[in-house]
């Protein structure tokens, strides 16, 4: 904290400029230090979340195992963090010699696809424990040393620190990804999310104007966030909440999968190769349905937004309500802006960091809850659940924004952009709060599943306006 203003004494004493320097360097280190003590603990916490859906629950079998061709077996995924955090953290941040650089392919996610690192020379599970134990090591050590300097992209703010946890987290959804597509006896559990306390409006109007899209000043924010920029959209209605199972199943009963007209071109053709007719994971119960969930077979819970929905199937659905996905710009209008203030907040419901009681983020719970059990996490506009819950399908191709700079590798958002990636907005349940913000930017390809995704639906507001 900067507790002196020292603005008025520079112009009585010849030397204050200098002190007024020294003082505002040893304000910077002592910042710094806190920063690195935050830093130390996301690392450690991380690596606890990590162990949880690892080592600590499978064993070895099951960690080399391929439990899923579109997934990396989990030891894969395990090593290949420590790897990535030995790159970034060790060679690049602190200067450091690679430990082991005949890995260093094997990790590469772009020289092997998931479907073929079942074959490679992986490191065992003890192997890859003890590797990435020794990083971390390496890292908490050199931490100390490195300065945060300003000047230097890489460390200003601890971006490089804050890039390795946030890319250890999302592994981490992605390894959940691969234990609600593995067979076998349950091994994950946790407490059932929320109910709804009140039944909110369908649909929330976003009123025509401009909103800042982006960030600029987010330290730890990823190149295709960046940079923040002005949009001006017309006037949109978009739902209030993710759609429902029940509202998925109203698609379903109403003959939605077997209607050509509710369908792309690319939709239909993606129908016609799976056959599918249903999200991913709900299997026939009578003449009801239940969800495999982890393992364990659940009743389809109707006041829940649906999740395992491809890009295909929500554009469908839309389409059948008679509106359409929302453009990523509207997602992040109606989760950021607000028009009082005219600030984007970095939450919906402001800056401070998510609580529990605002947003289902974390993986305190295996699953989302019910629309309209989050009032408190609503937006500006009043709009609900935008973060957590689910990850929500835009009608936007992933691409940069203007101005856009590749920083610090093209294989993180670069080699993306373009039309085969949609962007999805807010995080689920299964995302950690620290690669969760208004301004946060997730892709797959249209035909994925295995992620933790929904969506909600808008429509343009030009009739309602007039009327
Ligand atoms: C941002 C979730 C699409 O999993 O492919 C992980 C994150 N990048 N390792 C992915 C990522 C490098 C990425 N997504
Ligand atoms: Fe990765």
């Amino acid at each position: 904290m900067i507790d002196t203003p020292a603005e008025d004494r520079h112009a009585v004493d010849p030397h204050a400029g200098d002190r007024h320097a020294e003082q505002r360097h040893a304000v910077d280190r002592h910042a710094e230090d806190r920063l690195k003590e935050r830093i130390a603990a996301e690392l450690t916490a991380v690596r606890r979340r990590s162990g949880g859906l690892t080592t600590e629950v499978l064993d070895e079998q099951e960690l080399v195992r391929q439990h899923s061709p579109l997934m990396s077996p989990l030891v894969w995924d395990l090593a290949h963090v420590g790897n990535y955090e030995e790159l970034w953290l060790l060679r690049e941040a602190a200067g450091i010699e690679p430990m082991r650089p005949e890995i260093d392919d094997l990790y590469d996610a772009f020289e092997h696809p998931r479907a073929e690192r079942v074959t490679l020379p992986l490191l065992t599970p003890g192997e890859a424990t003890g590797y990435i134990d020794q990083v971390r090591r390496k890292v908490l050590d050199s931490l100390e040393r490195v300065r945060f300097t300003p000047d230097t992209p890489l460390l200003a703010g601890g971006f490089v620190y804050g890039m390795v946890v946030q890319h250890e987290h999302m592994h981490d959804e992605t390894m959940l990804a691969t234990h609600q597509l593995r067979k076998g006896d349950p091994v994950l559990r946790a407490a059932e999310p929320p109910e709804a306390t009140a039944v909110p409006p369908a649909e929330t109007l976003i009123p025509e104007g401009p909103f800042t899209m982006g960030t600029s000043d987010d330290p730890w924010a990823y190149d295709n966030e960046r940079p923040g920029h002005t949009r001006h959209l017309d006037a949109y209605l978009i739902d209030t909440t993710p759609v429902t199972n029940a509202q998925f199943q109203d698609f379903m009963e109403a003959g939605g999968y077997e209607t050509p007209e509710y369908w792309t071109r690319a939709g239909r053709e993606w129908l016609e190769r799976t056959g599918k007719r249903h999200p991913a994971n709900w299997v026939r119960d009578g003449d009801g349905w239940a969800v495999r969930v982890f393992g364990r077979p659940q009743p389809l819970r109707p006041d829940r937004p649906v999740q395992h929905v491809c890009w295909y199937e929500a554009d469908a659905y839309a389409r059948w309500a008679g509106k359409r996905l929302p453009t990523e710009a509207e997602w992040e209008k109606a989760a950021a802006w607000d028009p009082v203030t005219r600030h984007a907040r970095r939450y919906p419901w402001g800056d401070e960091e998510p609580d529990p009681a605002q947003a289902n983020l974390g993986q305190h719970h295996l699953g989302p809850a019910a629309a309209g059990a989050y009032p408190s996490g609503a937006s500006a506009y009043g709009v609900q659940q935008l973060l957590g819950d689910v990850w929500e399908w835009t009608a936007t191709s992933f691409d940069g924004y203007p101005g856009f700079r590749s920083f610090p590798y093209r294989e993180y958002s670069e080699v993306f952009f373009g039309d085969g990636y949609k962007v999805l907005r807010g995080g689920s349940w299964a995302t950690h709060p620290l690669a969760c913000r208004n301004t946060f930017r997730n892709w797959d390809l249209p035909i994925r599943r295995q992620i933790f995704a929904g969506f909600r639906c808008a429509r343009d507001a030009h009739e309602t306006s007039r009327a």
